[in-house]
């Protein structure tokens, strides 16, 4: 997925072609907001449980979110927002084998193949919606929902904290919401690594916007400081753990981290010995994380 998104950060044509065709093909048509949701629609087609990193970082999501579901047992209601192929879906639903999950996508092939791989695996538990963050949430009762996921949505959903009310709401007292933001720092790097000098001030002034010379596409990104303060002064969650995804690797291309290491090019002892310095580090440095992942409680 990201592959395709950063391809819009790059000054290589070469990465650079394929994003702005979309964009511009959409830009004749649509209005904004229809532009990024038919970019983003256009991205799922990169599948985040089969791409060659993706499985590491997501058992290293994993090794962080499980600790706080431990306490939940039984008929719980879960849902997923923004759950694309649905990897962390189908990881909740056989945890929770008689919960019930609702997993919405506004991408029908990233549900599709969602559906698909909880048929291959026999879960039966799971609803999926092809729906909008914020129209799956319309759906959801006040105080019913014991676990809230939302990985990996926000870089390129703007609109996110307007969500944010309904999803604290519908979270029940104690329920637990998991969420990963895009890091400012991850941005830094990226526009250094391209020399995109011209989006300095943009980043370290806003949080969000058009990263990239000519892209369309709105990203947004925070810092572990700004989490902590939407997730605990606005909304008055107790924070449970806030940490780097990724700290020192990345995924080929598009991502400053990937000169440094990847993990699908290590053996196996190599690369659990990443895996072990990553986890160590994820909560010391949380911004310097590909992704900055924030668990919350409601009190
Ligand atoms: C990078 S993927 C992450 C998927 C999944 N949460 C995970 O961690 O594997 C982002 C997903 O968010 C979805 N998405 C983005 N904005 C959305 C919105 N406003 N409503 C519903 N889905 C959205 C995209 O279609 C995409 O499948």
């Amino acid at each position: 997925m990201e592959k395709i998104i950063y391809a819009s950060l790059s000054l290589v044509s070469r990465i650079f072609g394929k994003i702005s065709r979309i964009i511009s093909n959409a830009a004749n048509q649509f209005e904004p907001q229809d532009i990024q949701e038919n970019l983003v629609r256009e991205s799922t087609q990169y599948n985040m449980v089969t791409a060659p990193d993706e499985p590491y970082y997501a058992e290293q999501y994993w090794t962080f979110i499980r600790p706080h579901l431990d306490r939940l047992s039984g008929q719980i209601q879960a849902i997923d927002l923004g759950c694309c192929q649905g990897r962390f879906t189908l990881r909740l639903a056989q945890l929770f084998p008689t919960g019930q999950v609702i997993a919405c996508d506004l991408s029908p092939g990233a549900i599709s193949t969602a559906k698909q791989y909880s048929q291959e695996s026999s879960v039966t538990n799971i609803s999926y919606r092809v729906q909008t963050v914020s129209e799956c949430l319309k759906t959801i009762e006040p105080n019913t929902c014991d676990v809230i996921l939302m990985t990996e949505v926000t870089f390129f959903y703007p609109e996110w904290q307007l969500d944010l009310p309904k999803i604290v709401e519908s979270l029940k007292p104690r329920g637990i919401l998991v969420m990963s933001f895009k890091s400012k720092y991850f941005y830094a790097l990226m526009i250094a690594r391209h020399r995109v000098w011209e989006n300095v001030d943009m980043l370290i002034n806003q949080t969000q916007g058009r990263i990239g010379r000519g892209s369309s596409v709105e990203f947004t990104w925070q810092t572990s400081t700004e989490i902590r303060e939407i997730l605990t002064d606005k909304f008055g969650l107790t924070l449970l753990d806030l940490v780097g995804i990724g700290v020192v690797s990345g995924m080929e291309g598009h991502d400053p981290h990937d000169n440094i290491v990847q993990p699908s090019l290590l053996n196996n002892s190599e690369r659990e010995a990443l895996m072990k310095l990553e986890l160590a580090l994820a909560p010391q440095v949380p911004d310097a994380g590909r992704y900055i992942l924030a668990v919350a409680r409601k009190p």
